[in-house]
Formats: C-alpha cells, sequence, structure tokens
C-alpha cells in the first residue's frame, strides 16, 4: 500500500476519533452493518451456508463493501463470524440459521481442550486474501475508509464451545469457570491465543482497527470478570496493540464492567444502549467510546430516531473521542433506507 493511502487513512474520521483526536463530524458505523437487512446481501447469499461465505474470499470482500457502498460508512467491518476461527481449524460447528453457532462436541474436559488445534495464519489464506482485496478497494472508498478487524473474545467464544450453542444464562460455561478452574484456565488460554491469531492476521493483511466482541461478558460480576476473564482478554489486546491499530472492546450489559473492559487494553470502549453515554464516560475514563443508540429506535419514526441521534452525539462530546454506532448490531427486519438516513444525520451533524 502507497504512503498517500496509509496517511488517508491514518486521518481518517474513524481513526481520529479512536486516537481522541478532532474530527470534522462524528464517525459512524453499525454492528452486523453486513448481513440479513440488505437485499443485496440475502440475494449473494442465497445457497450458500453462512460459514462457507465466510470461507470464500470474493464473497467477503463483496458483502463487507455492500453497506459501505450503500451508507458510506466511515467505517468496512470485516464480514467474518467470531466462530469462523474455530471452524478453520476443525472444529465441528456450523451457523444454524435463526439460531447461532452450536458446536457438535461441547467442551467440557481438559482432554477436550487439548483436542483443539492451535490457530496459524496459513489457516486462514481466505481471511488474508479477502482483506487485501478489501483494502485496496476502500482505499479508493469515499478518500479511505478503514478496514475494521474482529474477533470474538475469550469469553463470549468459550460460551459456544462450552455450552454447545446459544444461551441466556450461560449456566454450564459458569460452572466450568467455577468448578474446573484448571480446564476454565487452559480453554481460556487457548482461544485467547486463537482470538490473537485471527486479529493479527487481519491486521498484517491490511485492516486498521479491531473489535474484540466480549458480547455476553455482561453475565458475569465484576469480581468474577477479573479473576477469570479480563486477564485473557488482555492478553489478546496487548497483543494487537503491539500492531500499532486501535482496540475496540465492546460487549452488552456490560454497565458494571466498563471500566474493567477498558482496563483490558482497549484504546475505544463499545456501550450498549442501555447505558446512557453521559454515565458511561466518565467510567471509561480517558479512552474513546464507541455508541449506543438503541438499535430499536430505527422502526420509530425518522425525526424520533434522529432527536435521540443527536442526544447521544451531544452525551459524545463529554468522551475523549467518540464513534458513532448503534448500542448493538443491527436487527435483520431494519429498513435500509432509515440507517441510510441516520448516517447522513450523523455524518451532517455540526460539532463546533
Ligand atoms: O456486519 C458485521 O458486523 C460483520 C459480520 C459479523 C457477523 N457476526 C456476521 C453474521 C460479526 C462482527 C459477527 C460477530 C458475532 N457473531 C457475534 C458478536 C457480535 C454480537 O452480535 O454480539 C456473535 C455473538 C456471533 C455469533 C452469531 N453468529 C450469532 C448469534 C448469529 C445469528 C444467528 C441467527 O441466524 O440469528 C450468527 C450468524 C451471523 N453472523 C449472521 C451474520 C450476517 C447471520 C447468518 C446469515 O446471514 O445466514
Amino acid at each position: 500500500m502507497t504512503s498517500a493511502v496509509t496517511s488517508a487513512l491514518h486521518d481518517s474520521a474513524l481513526l481520529k476519533a479512536a486516537r481522541g483526536e478532532a474530527v470534522p463530524h462524528t464517525p459512524v458505523w453499525f454492528m452486523r452493518q453486513a448481513g440479513r437487512s440488505l437485499p443485496e446481501y440475502l440475494k449473494v447469499r442465497e445457497g450458500i451456508a453462512m460459514l462457507d461465505s465466510c470461507m470464500d474470499a470474493e464473497l467477503i470482500t463483496e458483502i463487507t463493501l455492500q453497506p459501505v457502498r450503500r451508507y458510506g460508512v466511515d467505517a468496512a467491518i470485516f464480514f467474518s463470524d467470531i466462530v469462523l476461527p474455530l471452524k478453520a481449524i476443525g472444529v465441528d460447528l456450523d451457523i444454524v440459521p435463526g439460531v447461532g453457532p452450536v458446536v457438535a462436541k461441547p467442551v467440557r474436559t481438559l482432554e477436550d481442550v487439548a483436542a483443539i488445534p492451535d490457530l496459524t495464519p496459513e489457516a486462514l489464506p481466505f481471511i488474508t486474501a479477502a482483506v487485501r482485496s478489501l483494502t485496496s478497494e476502500l482505499a479508493g472508498i469515499n478518500g479511505g475508509t478503514p478496514l475494521i478487524g474482529f474477533a470474538g473474545a475469550p469469553f463470549t467464544v468459550a460460551s459456544y464451545l462450552v455450552e454447545g450453542g446459544p444461551s441466556k444464562e450461560h449456566a454450564k460455561t459458569k460452572a466450568l469457570m467455577f468448578g474446573a478452574p484448571d480446564v476454565w484456565e487452559a480453554l481460556m488460554v487457548k482461544i485467547a491465543d486463537i482470538a490473537a491469531v485471527f486479529l493479527e492476521t487481519q491486521v498484517a493483511a491490511g485492516a486498521s482497527a479491531i473489535q474484540l466482541f466480549d458480547s455476553w461478558a455482561g453475565a458475569l460480576t465484576p469480581d468474577d470478570y477479573v479473576r477469570h476473564v479480563q486477564p485473557h482478554s488482555a492478553r489478546v489486546l496487548e497483543r494487537v496493540g503491539s500492531l500499532g491499530v486501535p482496540r475496540i472492546h465492546f460487549g452488552v450489559g456490560t454497565t458494571n464492567l466498563l471500566g474493567l473492559m477498558g482496563d483490558a487494553g482497549a484504546d475505544v470502549v463499545g456501550v450498549d444502549w442501555r447505558t446512557p453515554l453521559d454515565r458511561a464516560i466518565p467510567m471509561v475514563g480517558d479512552r474513546a467510546v464507541q455508541g449506543n443508540l438503541d438499535p430499536t429506535l430505527v422502526f420509530a419514526p425518522t425525526e424520533v430516531m434522529t432527536a435521540r441521534a443527536a442526544e447521544v452525539i451531544e452525551a459524545g462530546r463529554a468522551a475523549k473521542g467518540h464513534i458513532f454506532n448503534l448500542g448493538h448490531g443491527v436487527i435483520p427486519s431494519t429498513d435500509p433506507d432509515q440507517l441510510a438516513r441516520l448516517t447522513e444525520f450523523v455524518q451532517s451533524y455540526p460539532l463546533d
């Protein structure tokens, strides 16, 4: 990549906000912006299983670019899934439509953990190819649009591996954490290493920032988070930090954990829609924040949605930096035209 491209990306609103520098407008992107809310996504995915589409560099590139073309958002989020690296090393799992990731043989013992192979970049040729083609395409969009790479954080990925599928209470996961600390430690070390390699591969190929999704960390008390989870997330974030890209760290229902998730080594703390930014910002301290419009507000009249977006932007001004997002992923029945109007509103909102 030429240095002109690198410097345009460096000066993009997203990366400036992540570093806490002044921005021309509040940068905006949406978690799950690529996916089922877009007719063009449903069309290219027809007849192709989710995880197969995540292993096809051309499809990854097309799907990742779709929301950037449609909305002109300030970042692309890499199209993949938090369980993709496990699939790439041969863990028997699938993503079942309408359900989520389902693991054939849940992990319960030290032998189960030992049976999970380590991840190497060589297992991810389609990731490297997709990131390379994406970063070259994105360099020409809106003066240079950054690509955000991502991975699932150890606790959230462990939850799928231990439960065998999606779970509300994460009871088996927490039972393992409380009752078999040696198995838990081995599992978290293994998954943290997998997440770090997955992120390092994306950054090495050209991703400009990363997001570590600990979607289900809100199931933990602060003490348990500190004792059993934070050190593992911290190791992942530290490894990626040494590559010099900003690190966003997000979870759902994490009002009690925002400061601790920042301390795990985030440059930007993602805030879900339940915690108003004016409460969240003092908790994250000297870090940028990302969020946090309630994703159901897109179903309200446009002027109601934009009035609430304005409140989010105004509250975000107290932070070191602010990246606008929804407070969790785009709901599949969202009208894309409403997200187009929201993007336009955030990008043209005057900051002086
Ligand atoms: O646009 C983007 O944000 C990029 C792509 C992305 C996907 N999954 C694509 C996907 C990202 C960042 C993820 C992360 C992910 N996957 C998380 C963390 C974020 C969060 O939502 O909290 C989690 C928990 C998963 C696990 C997972 N994968 C779930 C719960 C589901 C939904 C299952 C369903 O059908 O309701 C998936 C599948 C999935 N991942 C889809 C997409 C676009 C839908 C599958 C499809 O289109 O067939």
